[in-house]
C-alpha cells in the first residue's frame, strides 16, 4: 500500500463557480472524493489538501517527507510564482505529476511558464478534472510495477 498526496494550490476551493469555462462544472470535494475512491480500491491510502497559502503548502511538503510517496499537485497561480514551493519538492525527493486543469499552454502568455513542469514525472493540462484521475491512474500502474 502507497500514501498519496493532492495538493492543491489558490482559489481551487472556487471549483464549480469559478470561471467554468476554465475549470469546469466540478467542485474540488467531488474531484477529491472520487480520487479516494480510485486509490481506496486500488489498495491504496489518498489524502488531499487545498490551501491558498503559499506557505501551508510548502509545510505540507515538508510533512510529507518519507511519509508520502506520490503527490499530484495543481499548484493552480503558485504554478507561475513559486520557486518555494518548487524547492520544497525538490528537497523531500518526492516524485510529482502536475496537473491543470485548463490548458496553460492555449492561454495568457504569463501561464505558459511554469516553475514545476521540468522536475515534475510528467504534466497533464487542458484535460478538465479527468486531468486529476489520469495522473491517479499511472501512478497506481507504476506502483503495480513498484517502480518510482
Ligand atoms: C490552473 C491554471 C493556472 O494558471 C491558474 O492560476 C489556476 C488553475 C488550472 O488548473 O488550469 O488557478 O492551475
Amino acid at each position: 500500500m502507497a500514501n498519496l498526496l493532492v495538493l492543491n494550490g489558490p482559489n481551487l476551493n472556487l471549483l464549480g463557480i469559478r470561471e467554468p469555462g476554465h475549470y469546469g462544472q466540478t467542485a474540488l470535494l467531488a474531484i477529491d472524493q472520487k480520487l479516494i475512491d480510485m486509490a481506496e480500491q486500488s489498495g491504496h491510502q489518498l489524502a488531499c489538501f487545498q490551501s491558498n497559502s503559499e506557505q501551508e503548502i510548502i509545510e505540507k511538503i515538508h510533512q510529507s517527507f518519507e511519509q508520502i510517496d506520490y503527490i499530484i499537485i495543481n499548484p493552480a497561480a503558485f504554478t507561475h510564482t513559486s520557486i518555494a514551493i518548487r524547492d520544497a519538492l525538490s528537497g523531500v525527493n518526492i516524485p510529482f505529476v502536475e496537473v491543470h486543469l485548463s490548458n496553460i499552454h492555449a492561454r495568457e502568455e504569463f501561464r505558459k511558464q511554469s516553475y514545476f513542469s521540468d522536475i515534475a514525472q510528467g504534466v497533464i493540462s487542458g484535460l478538465g478534472a479527468e486531468g486529476y484521475e489520469l495522473a491517479l491512474q499511472y501512478i497506481i500502474n507504476k506502483l503495480k510495477f513498484k517502480l518510482k
